[in-house]
């Protein structure tokens, strides 16, 4: 199995309704983790990559999570081909990207979509895992951003996955559950590549106190026993209509971008965008 950039790479910049060339500098890979599942990974990689999309950013957004994989149904896309199918050997990774809304550089952004039920990431040897971030790694030539949604759970070829990444967003709620997993994440991927700045978005908060207690409880424990302070990305709200909208495949932000949860993701996304990754936090 070989990885190759995608063909429009070389077709000239003026090329009508087709994407521009690749950029002198990769664009940043984001990875969206948690540690725990359920906590609302997927909608805060969609809502970022379409927030960064609508941003005039060219964005890319990879689905990680082998096996459990559900951005394309969450988008309501039905790909013909996908990561599983690039990992086997039968296509090229530049075959998997899907164009969504336009694609990017159009008003929309790009897709390389996973597959549920297919082989999980733990199943991924470590050269086939290598082969699916050096690929990743050839692709961000051509974009601005890379959101990759990370499964759930700290095992090796989750980590190596992360580690591809330039920055990862940890995703934790007020769940006990989620706030151990979720700083157990921070831990191992520190350990792993500490290189990989790390902030942190507390999702599903109840109220905007609430969402800072629950940070200040991670950032503390980081502080004390891992030696630093993961900044805080943002805090989103909680609010039902991410569960409607994504029951409905349809996505919040664009049935419904005032919701607060969305807003709240937008402001994420213009950090990511300024490079600042969110409040400046290191004591
Ligand atoms: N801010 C939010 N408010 C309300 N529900 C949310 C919010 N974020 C996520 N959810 C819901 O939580 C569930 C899990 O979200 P999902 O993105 O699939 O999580 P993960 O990818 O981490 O497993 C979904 O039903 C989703 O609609
Ligand atoms: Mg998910």
């Amino acid at each position: 199995m070989s990885f190759m950039l995608p063909k429009s790479m070389d077709r000239p910049s003026d090329t009508p309704g087709k994407r521009t060339p690749s950029r002198v500098q990769p664009g940043s890979i984001i990875a969206v983790a948690s540690g725990k599942g359920g906590v609302g990974k997927t909608f805060m990689s969609i809502t970022l990559a379409s927030a960064l999309a609508q941003a005039g950013q060219r964005t890319l957004l990879v689905d990680g999570d082998l096996g459990l994989a559900n951005v394309d149904v969450q988008l309501g896309i039905a790909p013909e081909t996908d990561l599983a199918a690039v990992v086997a050997g039968w296509i090229e990774l530049e075959d998997a990207v899907i164009n969504v809304d336009g694609g990017a550089g159009q008003g929309g952004f790009d897709v390389l979509p996973g597959r549920s039920g297919s082989g999980t990431l733990a199943e991924l040897s470590t050269d086939e895992v290598s082969r699916l971030t050096a690929g990743i790694s050839a692709l961000s030539l051509q974009y601005d951003k890379i959101v990759l949604d990370l499964g759930a759970g700290i095992e090796a070829n989750c980590m190596r996955l992360a580690r591809s990444a330039d920055r990862a967003l940890m995703v934790i709620t007020d769940d006990p559950a989620s706030m151990t997993d979720g700083y157990a994440f921070i831990k191992v991927l520190r350990g792993y590549a500490p290189d990989v700045e790390q902030s942190i978005i507390i999702n599903q908060a109840t109220t905007r106190a609430m969402g800072q207690q629950t940070y200040e409880a991670i950032a503390r424990a980081s502080k004390q026993f891992l030696g630093f302070r993961p900044a805080l990305a943002g805090i989103v709200m909680r609010d039902e209509k991410v569960r409607e909208a994504m029951r409905a495949q349809r996505t919040l932000i664009s049935t419904d971008p005032s919701a607060q949860p969305i807003q709240d993701a937008i402001a994420i996304a213009q950090t990511l965008i300024g490079n600042s990754g969110g409040q400046n936090l290191h004591c």
